[in-house]
């Protein structure tokens, strides 16, 4: 973990100590158990994000990649809800780090399509008003801020993602890394994730993920971001 070079609050110091996100299932409350998770539509075509993300890349990344955390997380929760019904909490506890990981797949992917755009329409750029303020006031510079993305992206060891987030107590913004599908819970609210697993890239990229790192900056839509941070 590349703490060194973030410009953090003490409290995401603390969550990078302890990259461990809670699991997925602290954030589900009974009425979502009682429902199934649904795949999102797409806000833009599987080809919209061209030539930066290929239209087969992101067919494949959300009705088949996504779409296995979806079925993954139902069929933990189902699993859960019988083995409460028997008795049985053993099975039902064995249950959690299932829901994490799909879980939490599935909140990392919903967010993530939606704070990406085509470059010809909101994507790319770089943000405006509070938020563009927020970076300049806690990395120095938009520049400074993708750099130090760019890094933390690349310094992730097998399957992770690096997301830009907000301190709920403070409102400082901030840079951390969450191994495979951990998501970012607690006092950290998630405003832009960006995907580092292979499945977001290998098709058009091959070994080059850097590339892909680079790329990425030009469909990602601020306004999303934004309105995450003003909220
Ligand atoms: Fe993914």
């Amino acid at each position: 973990m590349a703490s060194t070079l973030l410009r953090t609050t003490p409290a995401i110091r603390a969550a990078l100590r302890t990259p461990a996100a809670k699991p997925a299932a602290a954030l589900f409350g009974t009425s979502f158990v009682r429902s199934k998770a649904t795949l999102p539509d797409l806000p833009y075509d599987y080809s919209a994000l061209e030539p930066y993300i290929s239209g087969k890349i992101m067919e494949l990344h959300h009705s088949k990649h996504h779409q296995t955390y979806v079925n993954g997380l139902n069929t933990a929760l189902e699993t859960v809800e019988e083995a409460k019904e028997k008795g049985d909490f053993t099975k039902a506890a064995a249950q959690a780090p299932l829901i994490n990981f799909h879980g939490g797949g599935h909140l990392n992917h919903s967010l993530f399509w939606e704070n990406l755009a085509p470059a010809s329409k909101e994507g790319g750029g770089e943000p405006s008003g509070s938020l563009a303020d927020a970076i300049k006031r806690d990395f120095g510079s938009f520049d400074t801020f993708r750099k130090q993305t760019n890094t933390a992206l690349a310094g992730i060891q097998g399957s992770g993602w690096a997301w830009l987030v907000q301190d709920k107590t403070s409102g400082t913004i901030g840079l951390v890394t969450r191994a495979n599908q951990d998501p970012v819970t607690g006092n950290l609210q998630p405003l832009l994730g960006i995907d580092a697993w292979e499945h977001a890239y290998y098709l058009q990229y091959e070994n080059r993920k850097a590339e892909y790192f680079e790329a990425i900056w030009n469909v990602i839509n601020w306004k999303t971001v934004a309105s995450r941070f003003e909220k």
